[in-house]
């Protein structure tokens, strides 16, 4: 993988890429950037994507050959302000392609989502090619991301990796504004003793994966073998599939006072728009993916490591 360079690294995904990163290629050689520098660790660079001669001059300063492109604003915070949303989202990308296509980086990964569904996309098991007709604007960057990093491929022989992240839950770090966020949050309200109110409806059923299975396929995705990749829009991933009252239900098992309330708002249209469930065949047969964690695994995994960091240091959510 040579020298990274993660944007967007001190997010949700970010802290825990970055971790995953340097324990396989080492400290020094990976470079977390990130707009602000709140938790930052190890080598580290201030950086606004939308500034593309900072981008460059990172990237010859470290000898970057690898960046894992994060930064972007998710699907409910971007609907506050949806131009500023396009602007980043795109704009960042294309910063980061141009550098492919210049030669000056070897290889790109750039995050995808099931937000690219919608209304008409199939949502139950939705496959790897449907009907994409996202409903939020970050939906709309994201499948439009998509199809760049496909022509960035085509014309310029970019080497750009996607995989379609469904709602991510880990214990490490904290959602930063989208529709799946509940997912995380609810578990911080069940080791505090508190009750939780849900943003979504209590039969919202939707795709969702853990941390290092999220990990593992990026990680999986950019070792694989450049014939491997045969979809240079962007591959469905897929991990468990769970509404917000089976959670709770399985969160109770071990939590048993632990109660819920829900009050399902403007993130609701977004949810309903989403696929339930995901095929990620073409993933499994063109580099192996295979999930590892079900819902149960991930429950009580969430629960003893909040558990042991919440008797460490409070959490201010
Ligand atoms: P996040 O909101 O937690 O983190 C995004 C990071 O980008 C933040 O640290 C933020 O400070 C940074 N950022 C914002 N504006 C920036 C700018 N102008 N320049 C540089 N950095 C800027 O999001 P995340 O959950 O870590 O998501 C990372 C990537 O994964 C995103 O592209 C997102 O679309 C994708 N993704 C995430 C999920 C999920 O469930 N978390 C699901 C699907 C896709
Ligand atoms: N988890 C993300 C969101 O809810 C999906 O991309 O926005």
């Amino acid at each position: 993988m040579g020298k990274i360079l993660i944007t967007g690294g001190l997010g949700q995904v970010g802290m825990v890429l970055s971790k995953a990163l340097k324990e396989k290629y080492g400290d020094n050689n990976v470079v977390v950037s990130d707009i602000h520098e709140k938790g930052a660790s190890g080598v580290f660079e201030l950086l606004d994507i939308t500034d593309v001669e900072r981008l460059r001059e990172i990237v010859q300063k470290h000898k970057i050959t690898t960046i894992f492109h994060l930064a972007a604003i998710l699907s409910a915070k971007g609907e506050a302000d949806p131009l500023w949303t396009w602007d980043l989202n795109m704009q960042g990308l294309f910063n980061v392609l141009e550098l492919g296509k210049k030669k000056l980086v070897q290889k790109i990964f750039f995050p995808s989502s099931i937000a690219v569904f919608g209304k008409q996309s199939k949502l139950i098991n939705a496959p790897q090619s449907s009907i994409t007709d996202p409903v939020t604007v970050y939906g709309i960057s994201k499948v439009s991301g998509e199809y760049w990093c496909q022509y960035y491929h085509n014309r310029y022989g970019v080497d750009v990796r996607s995989i379609r992240y469904p709602g991510l839950i880990g214990h490490q770090s904290l959602p930063g504004g989208g529709t799946t966020d509940y997912a995380v949050d609810i578990f911080h309200y069940a080791v505090k003793n508190e009750d939780y109110e849900c943003f979504l409806k209590a039969d919202s059923c939707l795709p969702m994966m853990y941390m290092p299975d999220a990990m593992r396929a990026t990680i999986e995705v950019m070792e694989a073998d450049v014939e491997a990749i045969k979809i240079r829009t962007s591959y469905n991933l897929n991990g468990f599939s769970f509404t917000p009252e089976e959670l709770y239900q399985e969160i109770k098992k071990h939590k048993p006072d632990f109660k819920i309330t829900y009050k399902p708002d403007s993130r609701q249209t977004i949810a309903d728009s989403w696929p339930k469930t995901i095929d990620d065949t073409e993933a499994m047969i063109h580099w192996g993916w295979q999930s590892n964690f079900n819902i149960q695994e991930m429950v009580m995994d969430m629960l003893s490591n909040l558990k042991v960091k919440y008797i460490n240091e409070p959490i201010k959510l």
